[in-house]
This record gives C-alpha cells, sequence and structure tokens, in this order.
C-alpha cells in the first residue's frame, strides 16, 4: 500500500480525485452497480481499448534509447549535419523478430530487425535494418508473398515448414539470406552482442553536390555479432522465457551495462555502380569488403530503457523514408517500395498523426508541415494553412534540401534487374558457407538446416531443398541431405501444404520460378528477363 502523505492521489483521466481503487458504486453494500460510477467506466473502456494492432511484419521487439556519435571525418561524403564529426543526437532503437507475434518467443530462428531512429536537427532520420547485409528477395512485388509463406496457414493457423521451403526453393536469390538464417544469426543470443546492417545501397550527397553510394554496418563492440543460442539452447528457452531478449537488455542498461555499435561505411563512387560487375543495388548481395573496405563513422550507445513500453515502444514509428539533406534511397526496387510502405503501416496502425506521438516527433528540429487535422491530432494547426500565401507561413528552401537523385531511362516494364557479369543466386551463399564459417558454424549451420527440413517438409519440396542446398555448395547440399535422411528414416511422409482442403496438390515447379531450370542466375525467370511483359 503506497504510502498515503506522499503518494499522489489517483484520478479519474480528467484529473477529478476518485474515492476508491477498490470498490464500485453500488446501492447498498450488497446491491447492483450503478451507471454513474463514471470512473468504474473509464476503467473498463480503456482497459477494453489497451492494445493497438500489432505490426504486420516485426511484430515481436523492443528497445531503448540512447545517442549516436559521430567519432571520424566523413564530410567529404555526406553533408548531413547529424554525420559531422563531433556532431551528437538523440537515438530511439527497437529490435525485434520478423515472424512471430506480439507474444512470440524471442528466440524463435529468424532473421533479427535492427532500426535506429536520429532525432537530428533536420529532423528525423531512420535506419531500419536487420542483423544481416541482405535480404531474401529482391523485388518488393515479392515482399507480401514471402511474408505470408513465413508467418501462417490459412486452414489451421499454423507456420508450415514446408510453405516456407516451398517459397525459399521457388525464390533462388533467397539463398544467401537462408544461409544466414540457418547459421548462428539466425537466434542471436541477445541483442547488445548483434550486428545491424542498413543492408540497402543508400545514397551520400556533400556539400559541393557530389553522390556517392553506401552501405550501412553497425558492429557491436561486443564480439563479432555471431553469438548464438544453439538450437536445442533457443527451444528450451522459448519454454522457459519468451522475451529472453527483451529482459536481457531492459535489465543491462537498468545495471548501467550500456550496449555500443561502431558505425561503419562502405562507400562506393558513385560511377562506380554503372560498371561493377555486381549490381550493387541487389539486396541478395553483399559488396566484398576488398573492393569497398568498412571505414569507421561514429559509435551508437543504448542508456535509457523505456518507462512506459507501450507508449515508447510499441506506438515507435519507423519509416525508410525519413532521409535528411546529405543521405537519399537509391535505385534499390526494395527500398523505394519500402520508402512508401512504412508509413503507410503507420497511418493504418497508429493513425494519420503519428508523427505526433511524442517518442515519433521531431526533437531537434521544429516542425512546420502543412499537414492538418485529422483522427488523434495533439497539435494546433497555424493560419495560414496553405502555401503559396503573403501571410508569413512557411516556405520550401530548394537550395537545402539536396534531394538524392539519379538518372534512369528506358521502357516501362514488369522485369528482373540487368545481371552483371558476376550476378548468381549461389556464389555469395556458397562463400559464406566455404569462406566465412569455420567448421564448427558450418556443422551447426547442417543440424539447423536440416532439423529445419525434417520438420514438415514434404518429399518433392525436400528434394527441392537439397537441389537448392547443393547450387550453394555441393559438399553441404550432401550433408544436409544426409543429415534430414537419417532424422526421416528415409522419405518425408509428411504431406506439408497438399493437406490444405482448398488447393488440389502438388503441382511441380511453376513456371515462373528458376529453381528448376538448371543453372539461370537470377531469381526472376529466363523468360521476365527476355520478355517484359507491360508497357
Ligand atoms: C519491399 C520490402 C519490404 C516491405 C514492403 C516491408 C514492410 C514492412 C512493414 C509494413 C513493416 C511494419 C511496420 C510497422 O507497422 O511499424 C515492417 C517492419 C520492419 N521491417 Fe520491413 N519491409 C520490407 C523489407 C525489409 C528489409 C529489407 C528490412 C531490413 C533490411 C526490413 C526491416 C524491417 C524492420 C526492422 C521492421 C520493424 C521496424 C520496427 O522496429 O518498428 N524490412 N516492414
Amino acid at each position: 500500500m503506497a504510502d498515503k502523505s506522499s503518494a499522489p492521489r489517483t484520478t479519474t483521466d480528467a484529473g477529478i480525485p476518485v474515492q476508491s481503487d477498490e470498490h464500485s458504486l453500488t446501492i447498498g453494500r450488497d446491491g447492483p452497480i450503478v451507471l454513474n460510477d463514471h470512473y468504474l467506466i473509464e476503467q473498463m473502456a480503456n482497459f477494453n481499448r489497451e492494445r493497438i494492432p500489432e505490426r504486420q511484419p516485426h511484430a515481436k521487439g523492443s528497445g531503448a534509447f540512447g545517442h549516436f556519435e559521430v567519432t571520424s571525418d566523413v564530410s567529404k561524403f555526406t553533408k548531413a549535419k547529424f554525420l559531422q564529426l563531433g556532431a551528437k543526437v538523440e537515438t530511439a532503437v527497437r529490435f525485434s523478430t520478423v515472424a512471430g507475434e506480439r507474444g512470440s518467443p524471442d528466440t524463435w530462428r529468424d532473421p533479427r530487425g535492427f532500426s535506429v531512429k536520429f532525432y537530428t536537427d533536420d529532423g528525423n532520420f531512420d535506419m531500419v535494418g536487420n542483423n544481416t547485409p541482405i535480404f531474401f528477395i529482391r523485388d518488393p512485388m515479392k515482399f507480401q508473398h514471402f511474408i505470408r509463406s513465413q508467418k501462417r496457414r490459412a486452414d489451421n493457423g499454423l507456420r508450415d515448414h514446408d510453405m516456407q521451403w516451398d517459397f525459399w526453393t521457388l525464390s533462388p536469390e533467397s539463398a544467401h539470406q537462408v544461409t544466414y538464417l540457418m547459421g548462428d544469426r539466425g537466434v542471436p543470443r541477445n541483442w547488445r552482442e548483434m550486428n545491424g546492417y542498413g543492408s540497402h545501397t543508400y545514397m551520400l550527397t556533400n556539400e559541393a553536390g557530389e553522390k556517392f553510394w553506401v552501405k550501412w554496418h553497425f558492429h557491436t563492440d561486443l564480439g563479432d555479432g555471431n553469438a548464438h543460442l544453439t538450437q536445442d539452447a533457443a527451444d528450451k528457452m522459448a519454454g522457459q522465457d519468451g522475451d529472453y531478449h527483451r529482459r536481457d537488455l531492459f535489465e543491462h542498461i537498468a545495471r548501467g551495462e550500456f550496449p555500443s555499435w561502431t558505425l561503419k561505411f562502405q562507400v562506393m563512387p558513385f560511377d562506380d555502380a554503372k560498371t561493377y560487375r555486381i549490381n550493387p543495388f541487389d539486396l541478395t548481395k553483399i559488396w566484398p569488403h576488398a573492393d569497398y573496405p568498412l571505414m569507421e563513422v561514429g559509435k551508437l550507445t543504448l542508456d535509457t530503457n523505456p518507462v512506459d513500453w507501450d507508449t515508447q515502444i510499441e506506438q515507435l514509428a519507423f519509416e525508410p523514408n525519413n532521409m535528411v539533406p546529405g543521405i537519399g534511397l537509391s535505385p534499390d526496387k526494395m527500398l523505394l517500395a519500402r520508402g512508401f510502405s512504412y508509413s503507410d503501416a503507420h497511418r493504418a496502425r497508429l493513425g494519420v498523426n503519428y508523427k505526433q506521438i511524442p517518442v515519433n516527433q521531431a526533437k531537434a528540429a521544429e516542425v512546420h508541415s502543412y499537414s492538418r487535422a485529422g483522427r488523434g491530432r495533439t497539435v494546433n494547426a497555424l493560419d495560414p494553412v496553405y502555401a503559396p500565401n503573403s501571410y508569413g507561413g512557411a516556405g520550401a528552401q530548394p537550395e537545402t534540401g539536396g534531394e538524392a537523385t539519379w538518372m534512369a531511362d528506358g521502357d516501362m516494364v514488369r522485369a528482373a534487374y540487368t545481371l552483371r557479369a558476376a550476378d548468381d543466386d549461389w556464389s555469395q551463399a556458397g562463400a559464406l558457407v566455404r569462406d566465412v564459417m569455420d567448421d564448427e558454424q558450418r556443422e551447426r549451420f547442417v543440424k539447423n538446416a536440416s532439423g529445419h527440413l525434417a520438420n514438415g517438409v514434404s518429399e518433392p519440396i525436400l528434394e527441392r531443398a537439397f537441389d537448392y542446398w547443393r547450387k550453394v555448395d555441393k559438399d553441404i547440399g550432401d550433408r544436409i541431405e544426409k543429415a534430414t535422411r537419417d532424422m526421416l528414416g528415409g522419405k518425408s511422409q509428411s504431406p506439408g501444404m497438399a493437406s490444405a482442403k482448398s488447393i488440389s496438390g502438388y503441382h511441380g515447379v511453376p513456371a515462373t520460378a528458376s529453381i528448376a531450370k538448371g543453372d539461370a542466375q537470377n531469381g526472376a525467370s529466363p523468360d521476365q528477363q527476355d520478355d517484359p511483359v507491360s508497357r
């Protein structure tokens, strides 16, 4: 019981003193409650509306606050104020899993989200990345399908490995990311020891208007970014403590053990992109460090926990379109689609005025937009409410924007990226298995992939998956097949998605998928490459 002398008194939401925290208003001690117990009604009504919709995807996660400080001079690449030597800005960070729901265990195998909001003098800049430097797909048309394949079936509402591997093996461009996913990064030990990557290629512009391409890497200051839980440990933890990673972050920050990351850039001169042997805008590819070395930029530190998780973390809204002068998007089709998708998701989930929720407000910059009214607006809009105007309203300044722009031409088509000399779906995944993983990591990778495959994947998809892994690396494919067959005791008896009443069974490989078509390099079928369908 709170000390009555010092504790604040309970009030209604309107600030009116409340008489009891325990008893509703009734007719006599044992009689019915009455409709004019406004406080009881307010409490019930508020409770019924406490949950907002969860994010689709990346529903499960948590975060903290801190700051970012620039430690190296990168002014020759960017004029972004918050990236100038010595600059220090406040940040909000959220980590997440992708496919699980808001209450799902932190230790399910999945990529991890790594989102950073920088409250800069030029407005909020968001870097919404993952703990891997690449992604499953390279065309946003596939994103929705990809996420659905990782979530739940229509009929039984269960997740289904058959549909996951069906999608992956029909989308060979996923091989690099699935290799990461089945390796140690698929279940990080905690968020503090995890790297973060912008993954996409972004643009930088300097004061002179010169343009560069950049990839962002946040390297944890605790280890090499591969700290992991084994599958067994992760499974056990999922039962013991579904909030293991959330708890870990909160407790470390509460104890004063602040996690930090060193931000590094890979910078590519603007014109290199035209001729580089790998399409530098293909999100399924890394830029080898030997070609574009890492350079240090600054340090991100988290030192403050939320005090109200719902308002500060659940209502936190990141959007890759939040760009400030000196940094911009690129011709990566995925990034351009994300530039639309997130703000749309926030309007649906949080309402049109989500940028007035304190955690999403610009902190270091003043807001003078012409948006007004709408549900949930809390900041007064002032006249004049239109531009141009003659009454002293805000005016745009073309010279300060420095928008990141580039040239493009060609017919309007639906087609895959043009292939470069070294573009293929398998070799970077193969290099990850052969050259980056050590023997123990490879052993765990085979165990994780085969354990996943032995769990509900039907025989036809299984065979396709072995083929997929052999294309990544012949030896690794053979090892995954052997381990899976050993676990299954032979062929898979699982019906997979064919058990769904609403579909008619297995039809083989669709004409648009390249996996079964020999060595087609790109994720899109050769037909798409050769025959742009719509103009
Ligand atoms: C076309 C591709 C993509 C689309 C359309 C897309 C769309 C979305 C949407 C709608 C959300 C939920 C946003 C919310 O309600 O707050 C989300 C969350 C998220 N996405 Fe993506 N996404 C794409 C690709 C990616 C990629 C490539 C990455 C990483 C490099 C990524 C990282 C994240 C993260 C970290 C979150 C959670 C943000 C948070 O912590 O609030 N997404 N995505």
